[in-house]
Order: C-alpha cells, then structure tokens, then sequence
C-alpha cells in the first residue's frame, strides 16, 4: 500500500441505516472507531440493541439504535428525529439499508415486487436525504451524505432485474440531489459496491452450496473471490473506508460521484 490515512469524526454525529449486519455493520463499526456519535438502524429491535451494546464498548462517542423500517416513510421520521433528539445534529447520513429480490424476469416480476424494491432502496434514500438535508440547512450544517449503489446498477442485463433498475434509479438521484445540495454546502455521493461478504452474501452462498456436492460455504466465498480481479471478495471495511474518504474533509470537492468500491468487479 502507497501512504497511510487515519480518520477522525469525533465530534460528528452520524445515522447507518441497516447498520447491525453486513456492510452497514461495518461502516458504523469505522465511524464508531473514528470517534463520530453513530445511531445504529434496522428492523430487527434485539439486533439493534446487542449492536448497540457491542460498538458501545468500544466507543468514544455515543452510540444509540433506533429500530425502523426505512421502507415505511414513518419510519424513516423517527430514525431521523429520535438521531436528531439525541445528538442535536447529524453531520452524515449513510443511507445503506437495501433488499435483494430474486424474481426470475423482469417479465414475470409483480408489482408488488417492483414496489417494495423501490420503497426499501430507493424511496427511503431520497426522503431520509430530504429530512436530514433539511435538518443540516435549517442548522447551517455543511455535512454530507453518501448512498448505497452496487455495481447492478451499471449494468444492462443479467439477473436481478429490480434490484438493478433501484440501484440505477439511487445512481441518478445521487447525481440529481447532489447537485442540488451543493449549493448549500452539503456533498451527496455514492459507493458502488459488487460482491461483498455480508449477511446477504453467505445467504447466497449457503444455497448454492446446497446444490454442489461437497461444496462449503467459505469455498463457493472463495470461488466468488477468485473471479473477481483483485482475485478476492470485499470485505466490509473496504467499503466503509470509502464511505469515510467522501464524508470525509479529504473529498471536499467530490459531489455527486459514484465511487466503485469493487475490486475491479466494476470492469466486468
Ligand atoms: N453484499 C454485497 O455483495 C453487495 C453488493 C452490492 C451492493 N450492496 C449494497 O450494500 C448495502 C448493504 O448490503 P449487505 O449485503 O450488507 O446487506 P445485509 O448483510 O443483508 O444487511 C442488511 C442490513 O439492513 C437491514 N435492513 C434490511 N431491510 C431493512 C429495512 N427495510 N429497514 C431497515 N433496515 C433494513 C438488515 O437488518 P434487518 O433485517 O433486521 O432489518 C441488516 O442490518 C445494500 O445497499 C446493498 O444493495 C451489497
């Protein structure tokens, strides 16, 4: 590696939505590291307490959880107010929280489906931007946001239409709500993420393991790893590095971009 970065966020107050496993997991656990106030958010309450209690151990600054579900824009009100309630400002936004439906075709996909996937990945970043943004203005607070996008949502076929076609729509309203933000101060940006181990990840891999004799779950990982140009599989820190950089007074003038945190899975 070429050069060395430590963050440091103390004193900023930060809300990761779907942040007790995977990625989010990881995100909150750096930015926890980096001395920020975190709230934790899921749907599950006993996971966002037992996250709570485990970053807390470590932590310089506070951590609270507010259990939400983002899909419900209810929800997303009180993750944002009870945020605001405890640390009386929040300086970033990290809207992380999305689903992965398996429809078979974009033929055969519901509305239903369509709907909950766009309610979950895309509809809850927009309006949790809105409120926080309006919060920061209110404030005069020249903070920042970053949305979750994966590489999908490059892409122009393959499997996973839905979650590609919310993963294009939070590409375009990262470039459309940053430009609109910066006026203000405020930088919205994105990461773009390919495969990552998570939760998700190891869900997947147990079922495709299931129909492979011998096969494990850390071999068909690492099967997925290989194919990858950096010859391995993100981890969560690899992505929660690059949301701290664009939150971060080292990206001050990066607005609107889309970083591809992928281990080159981004040129495939
Ligand atoms: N892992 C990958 O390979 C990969 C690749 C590309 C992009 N990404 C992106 O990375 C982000 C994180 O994915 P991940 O793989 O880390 O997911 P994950 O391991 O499945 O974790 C998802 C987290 O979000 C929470 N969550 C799910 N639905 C929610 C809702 N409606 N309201 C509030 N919280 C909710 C989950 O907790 P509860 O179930 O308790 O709510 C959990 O804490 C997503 O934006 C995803 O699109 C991931």
């Amino acid at each position: 590696m070429v050069g060395k970065t430590r963050f440091d966020f103390t004193g900023e107050s930060a809300i990761v939505t779907g942040s007790t496993k995977g990625i989010g997991r990881g995100i909150a656990e750096r930015l926890v590291d980096a001395g920020a106030n975190v709230t934790i958010n899921a749907r599950t309450e006993e996971d966002v307490k037992q996250a709570v209690n485990e970053l807390d151990e470590t932590a310089s600054g506070r951590v609270i959880g507010v259990s939400a579900d983002i899909a419900d824009p209810e929800g997303v009100e009180r993750l944002v107010s009870e945020s605001v309630d405890a640390f009386n400002e929040i300086d970033l936004l990290v809207n992380n929280a999305a689903v992965w439906p398996r429809e078979e075709s974009m033929v055969t996909a519901s509305l239903e489906d369509w709907d909950y996937t766009m309610d979950v990945n895309v509809r809850s970043q927009f309006y949790a931007a809105k409120l926080v943004a309006e919060h920061m203005i209110e404030n005069g607070i020249e903070g920042s946001i970053v949305n979750h996008s994966s590489q999908t949502g490059d892409r122009r076929s393959g499997p996973r239409g839905l979650y590609g076609i919310s993963n294009t729509s939070v590409n375009g309203l990262t470039w459309r709500m940053a430009h609109d933000l910066a006026p203000h101060g405020i930088r919205m940006n994105a990461v773009s993420t390919d495969l990552t181990e998570s939760y998700q990840s190891r869900w997947e891999a147990k079922q495709e393991a299931e129909h492979q004799d011998e096969a494990t779950v850390e071999g068909i990982l690492d099967e997925w790893g290989d194919e990858r140009p950096a010859g391995r599989l993100g981890q969560p820190e690899d992505i929660a590095h690059a949301v701290l950089y664009l939150a971060s007074d080292k990206a001050d003038y990066v607005i609107g971009d889309i970083l591809r945190v992928s281990g080159g899975g981004n040129l495939q």
